[in-house]
């Protein structure tokens, strides 16, 4: 098994190969890509812990051999939020990154499974599908957005709330990535019950956690750490799911389009990357209003994304 990660000396690249060198399964290889001449460090670095994990890290001319035969390619390259910026600010520079890994991917590891961190998540993933299909290598249940973040951010959230351990908390996030376009199903989250002042309250603080990090870090980044540990349990998963395990996740997928053509629902994952789609339930009308609210803002940013391939 070889897994992939560009943008691996960034904030969230090296707090999740990290993870990954300490949980891959032991025969792994770990190739570390990234533009910055630290790179190779990097690799040096975490291949002096003692795991059955090859770590190999690849400089700025050599995305190619970073990528050959990978079987998952994590993607936390471009730059993040400062203060006072919004995610779609972002894709003037990282709309670009997306578009160049994934025309390197459809060279070298077409049948990889691919997970978008790079914001913003709800377009680039578009951008990457477009790529896909452009190139004749498009497989919609292979591409994912990591929404994991939102998940175990909302899970955190309600254990915080409630008293309860977050461990044994699953809240259902959907839709997508920024903003009013995360929409948790907290009517949907076994043995709670929340008042409507906290259902309102639990849900903007969810939508706005990352603004949260971005204005605690004052000009210092985006969230890293939790977005690696993110990041690393859905990379975990893919493996889990590409040797015959059945595991369920949440991710921003190419669905039935029911909603939106991208959409961050429950799934299964399997060999093939997404096994099954799995409905999102019954939503009370507080979740309803906030779905029909946002569909709009939703479609306009993967429109965004399959322009700007269509024109670049
Ligand atoms: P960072 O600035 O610390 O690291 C980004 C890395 O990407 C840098 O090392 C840079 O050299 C590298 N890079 C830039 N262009 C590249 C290219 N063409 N090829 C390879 N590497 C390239 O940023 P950080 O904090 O790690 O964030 C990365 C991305 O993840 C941002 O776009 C951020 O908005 C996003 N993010 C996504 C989240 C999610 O939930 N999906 C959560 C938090 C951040």
């Amino acid at each position: 098994m070889k897994v992939a990660v560009l943008g691996a000396a960034g904030g969230i690249g090296q707090a999740l190969s990290l993870l990954l060198k300490l949980d891959l399964p032991a025969g792994t290889d770990l190739a570390l890509y990234d533009l910055a001449p630290v790179t190779p460090g990097v690799a040096v670095d975490l291949s002096h812990i003692p795991t059955a994990v090859t770590v190999t890290g690849y400089g700025k001319e050599d995305l190619n051999k970073a990528l050959v035969g990978a079987d998952i390619v994590m993607i936390p390259a471009g730059m993040p939020r400062k203060p006072g910026m919004d995610r779609s600010d972002l894709f003037n520079i990282n709309a670009g990154v997306v578009k160049t890994l994934a025309e390197a991917i459809v060279q070298q590891c077409p049948k990889a499974l691919v997970g978008i961190i790079t914001n913003p998540v709800n377009t680039t993933v578009a951008i990457a599908a477009e790529v896909f299909k452009k190139a004749g290598t498009y497989d919609a249940r292979r591409l994912f957005g990591v929404t994991t973040l939102d998940v175990i951010r909302a899970e955190t959230f309600v254990g915080e709330l409630k008293g309860k351990n977050p461990a044994e908390l699953t809240v259902p996030v959907i839709g997508g990535h920024s903003g009013t376009t995360i929409l948790p199903l907290l009517s949907q989250v076994a043995g709670v019950s929340f008042s409507d002042e906290e259902v309102a309250s639990l849900t903007v603080r969810i939508q706005n956690a990352g603004t949260e990090v971005v204005e605690a870090k004052a000009g210092g980044g985006s969230a890293t750490l939790s977005m690696g540990q993110a990041a690393a349990r859905f990379c975990i998963s893919l493996i889990k799911g590409l040797q015959g395990e059945t595991v369920n996740e949440y991710a921003y997928v190419e669905g039935d389009g029911e909603h939106a053509r991208f959409f961050a629902q429950p799934l299964v994952l399997g060999k093939n990357g997404v096994e099954k789609l799995l409905p999102i339930g019954t939503l009370s009308s507080y979740e309803q209003q906030a779905m029909n609210a946002m569909l709009g803002t939703l479609k306009a940013d993967i429109t965004l994304g399959e322009e700007f391939v269509k024109n670049n």
